[in-house]
């Protein structure tokens, strides 16, 4: 009701209060254009002034062109007003001036996030870059006519149920089609739940509610995904990086952080790591698992993009050692694979693990949207998802072995590490990543630096290119200005 926060006071005339409240209302959009007023008659009576009064306001806005009257309907709100006294602030008490400074009311945790917050912080994308920065999958790969076929048949077949509340574990035929799944790459159920949820990064993040204090220890890769990193610091976790290797995590720094720190956790991406693209041998991922059981730190698996292998036959997860044990949880993504816009992912642990999660789901966003789970479900069921993986495998495949062919001939690198997948990490002599990005972004080339990914200063001379959504051409071009800005920065510095 428009009138009954309006308290009369002594201070001005009641009818010039009346439509001081009227106009303040259109400022702060408590009311809309067009919208109807109290007759005269029954203003009168809400405020307790005579009629008359009411009259002369309205009397007033109206020659104002503030309210119109249709005869027999009533009195409305014109539009114009909104456009004269929407900006204006009417109120003689200067109530409505109102400016509150959130600079000063962001938390910690806003704060530092956006410190950390790449996409605010770094060198934006752009049409007429040659960008390097992503690994999110190429769009032209998508199947979208099997897409608009799964969304039409699982609306149509259930509609009334996936578009209403769901399970926070998610949806049950996608669970079940997920534990087929886990078991086709090894990884047994048995003692085991999944729990769907909004990508691998909800996933991490609810480990981590779930399972660390403030100021516990984590092991991880050193460098690592950088929104893994972010998320564990955000928390108030001391992150303890682990030296890679060529071959994967440096074995006898993890058994010596492992006996010092006694970690809440090992996080590690054995396959297609993110920056390296180090793929980790079944040897060194058993050593890895053995060593984590003999000192009881429980390992969270990462394999986010294990089904890109382009040579080799598949290697099981670390999660398939486990068995009858309960020491691994896996998260899985289907966001590099098929459809990072759904955001669906998924968390296998032990029963308890499971049964946790859930709850910390259901405080957080109830669970994954049913409507995108179901023709999620849908599409894979389908059978299609092979046939997808087959084209996906071919066209990285292509752009990754040219892009190293290009790295060694343009940039003389220190190393090149990279397995396949969606990206290759590059080491440069003597010159530092972030230099060589500023150079290159005069020349329109980006790239993502190796700092970005490291808990120390040893990313400096490092950067990751990511491959998937630049075409072959791109490809030489870019990597030709990358290797000519190299060369004038080292002949500025001899
Ligand atoms: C190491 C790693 N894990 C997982 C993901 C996928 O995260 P999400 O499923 O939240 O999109 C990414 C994406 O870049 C990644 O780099």
């Amino acid at each position: 009701m428009l009138f009954h926060d309006l308290i009369i006071n002594n201070d001005s005339p009641i009818y010039e209060q009346i439509e001081n409240h009227v106009k303040c209302s259109i400022h702060t959009n408590m009311i809309t254009p067009d919208s109807k007023l109290p007759s005269t008659r029954e203003l009168s009576q809400v405020l307790g002034v005579s009629r008359n009064t009411v009259l002369v306001a309205y009397e007033n806005l109206e020659a104002e062109n503030v309210i119109y009257t249709k005869k027999g309907k009533g009195t409305f709100i014109t539009k114009s007003a909104f456009e004269r006294y929407g900006k204006k602030d009417y109120n003689s008490n200067n109530k409505m001036k109102w400016n509150v400074d959130w600079e000063t009311k962001a938390n910690a945790y806003s704060i530092e996030a956006e410190k950390m917050d790449i996409i605010k912080n770094e060198i934006p994308w752009s049409k007429d870059l040659i960008s390097f920065k992503s690994i999110s999958p190429d769009g032209e790969l998508f199947d979208l006519e099997e897409f608009k076929r799964s969304f039409l048949y699982r609306l149509s077949v259930e509609g009334n149920k996936i578009l209403n509340y769901g399970y926070a574990r998610g949806y049950k035929p996608l669970i079940e089609y997920l534990k087929q799944y886990m078991l086709e790459k090894g990884v047994s159920g048995e003692h085991k739940d999944i729990i769907v949820t909004n990508g691998f990064t909800e996933g991490f993040e609810m480990m981590i509610e779930a399972f660390t204090n403030l100021g516990d220890y984590v092991l991880c890769e050193n460098p690592t995904h950088n929104t893994a990193l972010r998320i564990m610091k955000l928390h108030g976790i001391k992150t303890i990086g682990i030296p890679m290797l060529e071959d994967g995590l440096d074995i006898e720094k993890l058994e010596q952080y492992l006996k010092k720190y006694q970690p809440r956790f090992l996080y590690v991406i054995p396959s297609y790591h993110n920056p390296t693209g180090i793929v980790i041998g079944e040897k060194k991922r058993s050593q890895i698992y053995e060593l984590c059981r003999e000192y009881e730190v429980p390992i969270i698996e990462d394999g986010f993009t294990e089904e890109l292998l382009y040579g080799s036959s598949h290697i099981t997860p670390i999660a398939s050692l486990d068995k009858e044990r309960n020491g691994v949880v896996y998260i899985g993504s289907f966001s590099k694979i098929l459809f990072p816009g759904l955001r669906i992912g998924w968390v296998m642990g032990d029963n308890r693990v499971i049964s946790l999660l859930e709850s910390v789901k259901r405080c957080k966003n109830i669970h994954t949207s049913s409507i995108d789970q179901g023709i999620l479900y849908e599409y894979l069921q389908s059978g299609i998802l092979k046939r997808q993986m087959k084209r996906m495998r071919k066209s990285y495949k292509e752009r990754f072995e040219f892009a190293k062919q290009c790295v060694e001939q343009y940039l003389d690198p220190a190393f090149v590490w990279g397995d396949g997948g969606l990206h290759l990490y590059v080491g440069l002599r003597e010159v530092s990543a972030r230099l060589l990005l500023q150079v290159c972004y005069e020349r329109k080339v980006i790239f993502m630096p190796g700092d970005i990914f490291s808990l120390d200063d040893r990313g400096e001379n490092t950067l990751r290119l990511g491959l998937s959504r630049v075409s072959l051409e791109e490809i030489e071009t870019g990597i030709k200005i990358m290797g000519e800005c190299l060369a004038q920065l080292r002949n500025k510095a001899e």
